[in-house]
């Protein structure tokens, strides 16, 4: 058992009944996107795994699925980034550091890590799916040593939209890892790349047997990845894809995430490819 779980265990903590978080640090990174650094108020580790979410409440008001941006290697507090697309999200973004929020979780199956320990890693993130690859990008970051070549691909719609981008600048100036990103639509300051992100991958020089390649994007964004990393004849089981459903409990028992008779909260968000394809329309025709 890990520690956390003894300490919930202590604390006869239910896994519907959220902990206090107090969000410490609060920035809008983008026009729609804010930025919350959480502790948890019974200063234990959130004891998560990159790629996996937490369920975030605003007490007496509502709960959301969100993905932890934070390396569990940045020890005694994590990262969120919330996209204000409603309800829930539009009233997340007027808390501020000082605030509290309810934490449940994590839940899920996060990137299976110990898996690619010494495999080249190709990252491929479109849009908010930067947000968990960036929990992932830091966990590689720290434990360096246990992987091989690193490759870092990110696109998204305009330069504006582009999340994390001085961080970014600091993964470009690491020899060891290599990091290209691109939009569909540049601004007269834009001087990187310029098109969809799988114009990307078949510049990408890897050995398909030692390679792992991690997709997070929207659905058209990871259905097209998916095929050129084929083409590139990455092993089925090799291609790790996270999904996003629709979630209420986060712990297999209300079925708002089933696809196929699958929740998507317990075995997922994170599949590889061999399990997707179990998936009517997760996957596009030509990686059928
Ligand atoms: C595993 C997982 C991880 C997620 N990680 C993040 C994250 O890191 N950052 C982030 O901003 N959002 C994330 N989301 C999406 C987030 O949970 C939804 O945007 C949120 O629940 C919307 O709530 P709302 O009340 O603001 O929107 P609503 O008022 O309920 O809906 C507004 C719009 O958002 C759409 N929507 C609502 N819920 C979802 C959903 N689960 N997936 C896709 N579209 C949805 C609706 O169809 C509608 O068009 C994640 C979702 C899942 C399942
Ligand atoms: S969210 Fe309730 S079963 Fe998955």
């Amino acid at each position: 058992m890990l520690d956390r779980e003894i300490l919930l265990e202590k604390m006869k903590v239910s896994p519907y009944k959220p902990l206090k978080g107090k969000i410490v640090r609060a920035e809008m990174v983008t026009e729609k996107e804010k930025f919350f650094r959480i502790e948890l108020e019974e200063k234990i580790a959130l004891g998560h795994e990159p790629g996996q979410f937490v369920m975030v409440s605003i007490f007496g008001f509502a709960e959301a699925p969100i993905s932890i941006a934070s390396s569990p290697t940045d020890k005694g507090y994590f990262d969120l980034v919330v996209r204000n697309v409603g309800v829930f999200t539009n009233k997340l973004h007027t808390l501020e550091k000082g605030d509290e929020v309810g934490i449940r979780g994590p839940f899920g199956k996060g990137f299976p890590v110990d898996n690619m320990f010494g495999f080249d890693i190709v990252i491929v993130g479109g849009g908010l799916g930067i947000v968990p690859l960036r929990s992932l990008i830091h966990y590689i970051m720290h434990n360096r040593n246990d992987f091989g070549n690193v490759q870092i691909l990110l696109g998204c719609k305009t330069p504006k939209e582009m999340l994390f981008r001085d961080e970014q600048k600091e993964w470009m100036k690491r020899a060891e890892i290599k990091f290209n990103c691109t939009v569909d639509r540049a601004d007269p300051d834009w001087k990187g790349n310029v098109g969809l992100i799988t114009t990307l991958i078949p510049g990408v020089d890897l050995n398909p047997s030692r390679t792992y390649g991690i997709v997070v994007g929207p659905p058209v964004m990871y259905k097209f990845v998916i095929v050129k990393l084929l083409e590139k004849e990455i092993p089925d089981h090799q291609i790790i894809v996270s999904l996003e459903r629709r979630m209420k409990c986060g712990l297999g028992k209300c079925g708002h995430c089933q696809i196929e008779g699958v929740y998507v909260c317990q075995s997922g968000p994170v599949f590889n490819y061999a399990q997707l394809k179990r998936f009517k329309g997760e996957c596009h025709e030509k990686a059928i």
